[in-house]
């Protein structure tokens, strides 16, 4: 058994750690010792999780390694996905730490997918003004992105994560282990984020993807090899570098993490949500902004085949599904609230490594979907 990787997430007002690692479950407990406020006892705790993850055993071994610590904890069980993201979902969840007597002294531990670290992290950021909380992500893409950064958030009809906070953990804890059970197609999907992370700040690493795509994809669980472990702290350590830059979120460097998601937002609405996955529409995106910058003689016209070819590895969408009209795609991507007129702000890769902001018109996206 190899140590776990640690890396920092210096991230004011709260800066902690990421833990990389096979077997961290077990460590929770004495995480959440760590996290607690100062003179605060190892009281009632919450456990915050999702159907899926529970029936995979997740939560429990994070409850058993809580109360072999000393805490008590409850476990509130959420729908599986996006349903979990509701301000219904979350007072249902202040109404169980209500019944529970967490105080300002309690600890949340959120263990799942993006969609349950965001709405845990949502509520613990409001319950009594704000309790600290761990966050214990379950998916490929919780472990490359939602979980860093700190940014918590829940839909309403009007729109995804319109209401949200910003609440940093006191820890974040990724046990690869748990994803073994994740199902096939969500371990693909989370691959698309961090091919995002490969364009931003190592070109090089899309070939090296490409290679180990399949030792990669079989690597989850107790025996996988460190290609596994490589690629999360890689994409931890991306996504944390332009947060770290630009933490007040003013300088358009966070802005680069949505390099590919014009395109991949515009999708999943016109998919219909649920229908595509995110990361699979962001390796579409990735496509489409790698087109629009090589026509442009703004990036090396390698970038493109290099993308297309680790996508595919991956098990990866590189076009528009054929179900899909490019003008909808177009459209949708222009009435975006961010996007004025008939053209839009859109993150476009750089030559050999980063990518600037640049509006792109109508015809230009047109011609590159
Ligand atoms: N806060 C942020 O900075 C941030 C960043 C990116 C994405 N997000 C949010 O993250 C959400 C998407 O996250 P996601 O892709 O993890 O989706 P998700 O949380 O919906 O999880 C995907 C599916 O996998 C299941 N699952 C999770 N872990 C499992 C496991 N180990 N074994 C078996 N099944 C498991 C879930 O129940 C769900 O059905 C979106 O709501 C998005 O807005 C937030
Ligand atoms: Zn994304």
């Amino acid at each position: 058994v190899t140590a776990p990787r640690r890396v920092p997430l210096d991230f004011p007002p709260r800066p902690h750690e990421a833990t990389i690692g096979r077997g961290l479950l077990g460590t929770i407990g004495e995480s959440a010792a760590s996290a607690l406020p100062d003179g605060a006892a190892r009281g009632v705790c919450a456990v915050v999780t999702d159907d899926h993850v529970a029936a995979a055993g997740h939560a429990a071994a994070v409850a058993a390694s809580l109360r072999a610590a000393g805490f008590d904890p409850v476990v509130e069980t959420l729908p599986a996905g996006e349903a979990a993201k509701s301000l219904d979902v979350a007072g249902r969840l202040w109404t169980s730490f209500a019944a529970a007597r967490l105080d300002r002294g309690s600890i949340v531990v959120a263990v799942g997918g993006g969609a349950v670290i965001d709405v845990a992290g949502f509520a613990a950021s409001a319950w009594m003004r704000g309790v600290p909380w761990i966050a214990v992500p379950t998916t490929l893409l919780a472990m490359a992105d939602a979980s860093v950064g700190g940014k918590t958030a829940v839909n309403l009809h009007a729109g995804k994560n319109l209401v949200g906070s910003i609440h940093m953990p006191s820890a974040v804890v990724m046990d690869l282990t748990t994803l073994a059970t994740l199902p096939p197609r969500e371990l693909r999907s989370g691959l698309g984020e961090i091919l995002k992370c490969a364009v931003l700040a190592e070109r090089g690493r899309i070939a090296a993807l490409r290679s180990g795509a399949a030792a990669l994809l079989a690597s989850s669980g107790p025996a996988g090899d460190e290609s596994l472990a490589d690629t999360v702290e890689f994409a931890v350590r991306v996504k944390a570098d332009h947060v770290r830059d630009d933490a007040t979120e003013t300088r358009g460097v966070r802005a680069l993490l949505n390099l590919g998601h014009t395109t991949a937002h515009a999708l999943e609405a016109e998919a219909g949500y649920g229908t595509m996955l995110h990361g699979e529409a962001v390796a579409i995106g990735l496509v489409v902004a790698a087109r629009i910058s090589v026509r442009r003689g703004l990036c090396e016209p390698s970038l493109e085949p290099d993308l297309v070819a680790a996508a595919e590895a991956f098990g990866l969408p590189t076009l528009l599904p054929s179900s899909i009209d490019p003008s909808r795609i177009v459209e949708r991507a222009r009435i975006d609230k961010k996007h004025t007129a008939s053209r839009r702000r859109m993150v476009l890769p750089a030559r050999d490594r980063g990518a600037v902001l640049s509006d792109v018109p109508d015809d230009e996206l047109r011609a590159a979907l």
